[in-house]
């Protein structure tokens, strides 16, 4: 029973994301830490955000393995971190196997949740093992479809402002001219583009959509699905710590404060040495997936690792990391039309956050439809709002959403039975 219950997090993670039963990925495909198409070429720092600087087939038969596409692509492009300093990433780009025709291309881009510090839990790399079904499904609709690894090359889980601009500028390497055509077969110019994330995958869709008109304010962007949205960090920390979900917060923690190295030496030296939790503990997150964390610490006082419990990251330089980085709606407002998607009883970010971030967006002029589910909790919250997610991407895609500021209300969808 413990066992199944520690699996819930990962069904609204990853089931909608996998078809099959996973493998393990192929001998031939390198992992992330040591395959040396992840880096940069020297002197990148100078190149423009978005920037391609390595492009190759894809290694094996990813294609094949996800099914409706013709071809899969990793590219290496220039990105921003979190202190606004260069930094780089990898997206995967599938093109369709059956292309809408002429210049009607569209692209979807999809921010896989795997809340990991592990950088070998990229998507890039994690979807050999998971083939996430959502990608067939987006590929069989003639849309092009980009994933990329938006935690970047330290896996900065939960950096919001890396996250956003790793997502944004993956969308400018695809829609950049020169390539487009020759490779991806995209037609920059008048193909619509959309976002989709759900719960971390959402975080970066999410940061993507209100960094854009600040960070990148030439692209054209026709909608985002966000679901299960984590819009504050803290109350995400309070409401997992001791839960079957505790196994969110290590990555969480290391992944943020890997933007910031003071706030990363400090919260090392406030884990204790020894007793049962302990930093040797805790540290095992960069080698863990997602499964792999939730299975570890289920059930565990996340703060019971810290010297100074939750007062750990009450400290300022913790702080200072934490506002910058792990509040949503505290740099921009989305200039592109929302379908916001939540469990009124998600048991991973109140519901209360999301409300709150909504209603600001909506008093300062964003066009949102905001739908919270009576039925169901975090993880159930990813199938039961499936369908509608798609519906709306659908719609933005082929021009046809007629945006009209917000509406909020209260749906009772009950696709799946789970009650988490
Ligand atoms: C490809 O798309 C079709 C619908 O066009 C779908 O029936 C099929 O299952 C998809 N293939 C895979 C591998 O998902
Ligand atoms: C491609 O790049 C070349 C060289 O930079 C440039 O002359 C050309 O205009 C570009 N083509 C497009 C379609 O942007
Ligand atoms: C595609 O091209 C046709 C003919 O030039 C044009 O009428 C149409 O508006 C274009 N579609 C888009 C999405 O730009
Ligand atoms: C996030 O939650 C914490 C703890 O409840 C609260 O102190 C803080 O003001 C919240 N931040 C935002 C931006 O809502
Ligand atoms: C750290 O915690 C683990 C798991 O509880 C335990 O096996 C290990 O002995 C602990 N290490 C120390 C130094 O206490
Ligand atoms: C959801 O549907 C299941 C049957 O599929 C039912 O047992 C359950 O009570 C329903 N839950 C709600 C909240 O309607």
């Amino acid at each position: 029973m413990l066992f199944l219950a520690g699996l819930l997090p990962l069904i609204g993670s990853f089931l909608p994301l996998v078809s099959g039963l996973p493998t393990s990925p192929s001998a031939t495909i390198r992992p992330p830490s040591q395959d040396p198409f992840y880096s940069a070429p020297d002197g990148y720092e100078t190149t423009r955000p978005g920037t391609i600087l390595r492009l190759r087939r894809a290694p094996g038969n990813l294609e094949a393995l996800v099914g409706n596409a013709s071809a899969a692509y990793n590219v290496v492009y220039r990105t921003t971190d979190s202190q606004y300093r260069p930094t780089w990433s990898v997206t995967t780009v599938f093109i369709p196997s059956r292309p809408r025709p002429g210049n009607t291309s569209a692209l979807l881009s999809y921010q896989i949740a795997y809340d990991s510090y592990d950088v070998d839990a990229s998507p890039s790399y994690a979807m050999y093992a998971a083939p996430p079904v959502d990608v067939s499904i987006a590929l069989s609709q003639g849309w092009h479809v980009n994933v990329p690894d938006y935690e970047g090359p330290q896996a900065a889980f939960t950096a919001g402002v890396l996250s956003g601009h790793s997502t944004l500028d993956s969308i400018r390497s695809i829609l950049s001219a020169n390539t487009t055509t020759a490779t991806f077969h995209i037609h920059a110019s008048t193909s619509r583009t959309a976002l989709w994330g759900y719960s971390g995958g959402a975080l970066a869709s999410e940061w993507a959509t209100e960094l854009q008109q600040k960070y990148a304010p030439e692209l054209r962007l026709a909608g985002a699905a966000l679901g299960g949205l984590t819009p504050n960090i803290t109350n995400v920390m309070n409401t997992v710590t001791g839960t079957i979900s505790a196994g969110l917060v290590p990555g969480s923690v290391l992944g943020l404060a890997s933007q910031y190295p003071d706030a990363y030496a400090f919260l090392l030296r406030q884990l204790k040495p020894d007793g049962p939790h302990n930093r040797t503990s805790y540290l095992a997150a960069q080698h863990m997936t997602l499964p792999e964390a939730l299975a570890f610490f289920a059930g565990q006082d996340m703060y019971d690792y810290f010297r100074h419990g939750r007062a750990t990251f009450l400290a300022p330089v913790v702080q200072h990391t934490i506002l910058r980085d792990g509040y949503m709606g505290t740099h921009g407002v989305p200039r592109m039309p929302i379908f916001a998607y939540k469990a009124i009883h998600d048991e991973v970010s109140p519901v209360a956050d999301t409300d709150a971030l909504v209603q600001q967006y909506c008093g300062r002029g964003a066009t949102i439809r905001y739908e919270r589910n009576r039925v169901g909790g975090h993880s159930a919250e990813a199938i039961n709002g499936h369908a509608r997610a798609l519906q709306f991407l659908a719609s933005v895609l082929n021009g046809l959403y007629s945006p009209s500021g917000c509406t909020i209300r209260d749906v009772t969808v009950n696709v799946t039975d789970s009650a988490l």
